[in-house]
């Protein structure tokens, strides 16, 4: 079974195509990915509209260039599969809507699929894939959780973010010290020069006793402390990116380690953008090897956002028995949408 998965919930437009036939973890069979990110630098952040415009303009061709890649014809995909939410409402409507029109078109089923399910299955697509179950930590640039994982389609709410997500720590601070956007890797980058421990940042809510996170009022003290440095932030910024990273980092390793204790469980999954920063793999790795935890990640390059972990999060929940295949087109999208509410909610 060929499964064609479409992301367009943000700034990417990614395509995939994944082999579900049988049992086993779906192969990729071929994915392409466009960026926005250089259109929406020179604005500071993910213009909406822009982003739904540029989704239309690259999504055919895309999937074009991956049928090509395959060795595929459109003829031979099986399901349709799209990311319905969440994510900016006009950005999701072109990739539903290019979806449902395909599959139409082809006489093959549409289905929607959550973003986040997509990113917290990714790791499966890698050189080490996990077992069920474990915990996994999402932190993208919109979410921040702690869930636990017992199989495809089961997702328990642990903890997360009472206001900013990881990600927005790392792009709002980022933002503060004149860096580009997406800021979370150019700040990670900075850092790599900067003394961690140079500035003295909070840590909210590291002691609260459950698995949620706070990140707001880490932007406001990095804020305080640039203005404290007034001229001098110049020379002294890789130390503060680096104090900055050390704080973000520290409150998901120890929340991590948390969540792992109170679900007894040994397997730990880190997806979305942030599970790319290299101090965040490093500081897990060596914790987590001490406590006899494995740590599984997407590949670097599925990290973020593409349209691979669609494919293949549309083919798990079709191996598991989770979905059941219409061929009618009318659809909606989700900008706002639980992933623990994927459970209570028929296909
Ligand atoms: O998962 P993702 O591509 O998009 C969302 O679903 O939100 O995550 C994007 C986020 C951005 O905030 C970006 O700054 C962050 O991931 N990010 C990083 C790194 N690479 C991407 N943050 C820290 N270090 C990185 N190396
Ligand atoms: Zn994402």
């Amino acid at each position: 079974m060929r499964v064609l998965g479409i992301e367009s919930s943000c700034d990417e437009t990614g395509v995939a195509l994944v082999d579900a036939s049988g049992s086993g973890v779906p192969r990729l069979l071929s994915h392409a990915l466009f960026s926005q990110i250089a259109m929406h630098q020179a604005y500071g952040g993910v213009v909406p509209e822009l982003a739904s415009r540029d989704h239309i303009r690259r999504v055919l061709p895309l999937t074009q260039q991956v049928m090509a890649e395959a060795g595929s014809s459109l003829a031979q995909v099986d399901v349709v599969a799209y990311t319905r939410g969440p994510g900016l409402a006009g950005a999701l409507l072109v990739g539903a809507g290019v979806a449902c029109s395909l599959a139409a078109a082809l006489g093959k089923p549409a289905m929607g699929v959550h973003h986040l399910e997509g990113h917290l299955l990714s790791p499966f697509l890698s050189a080490d894939p996990p077992e069920f179950p474990f915990v996994a930590l999402l932190v993208s640039g919109g979410h921040t959780q702690l869930m636990r994982v017992d199989r495809v389609g089961s997702y328990e709410l642990l903890g997360e973010t009472i206001d900013d997500a990881a990600g927005e720590a790392f792009d709002k601070s980022a933002k503060l010290m004149g860096l580009p956007y997406p800021g979370g890797p150019h700040l990670s980058k900075l850092a790599e020069g900067g003394d961690g421990a140079a500035f003295k940042l909070p840590r909210p809510l590291l002691h609260s006793g459950d698995l949620d996170f706070s990140f707001a009022g880490l932007k406001t003290a990095v804020l305080t402390q640039a203005k404290k440095l007034g001229p001098d932030l110049e020379s002294r910024k890789a130390d503060l990116a680096a104090a900055t990273q050390a704080a973000i980092v520290e409150v998901l390793v120890k929340k991590s380690l948390a969540a792992m204790t109170q679900t007894g469980l040994k397997r730990l999954v880190v997806a979305g953008g942030v599970g790319a920063n290299a101090l965040l793999r490093s500081q897990l790795n060596a914790v987590c090897k001490q406590r006899g935890i494995r740590v599984h990640y997407p590949e670097l390059h599925l990290c973020t956002d593409n349209g691979a972990m669609i494919a293949l999060a549309a083919g798990m929940r079709l191996q598991a028995g989770l979905e059941t295949l219409q061929r009618g087109y009318t659809f909606d999208v989700k900008p706002r949408w639980n992933l623990a509410e994927l459970q209570a909610e028929p296909a």
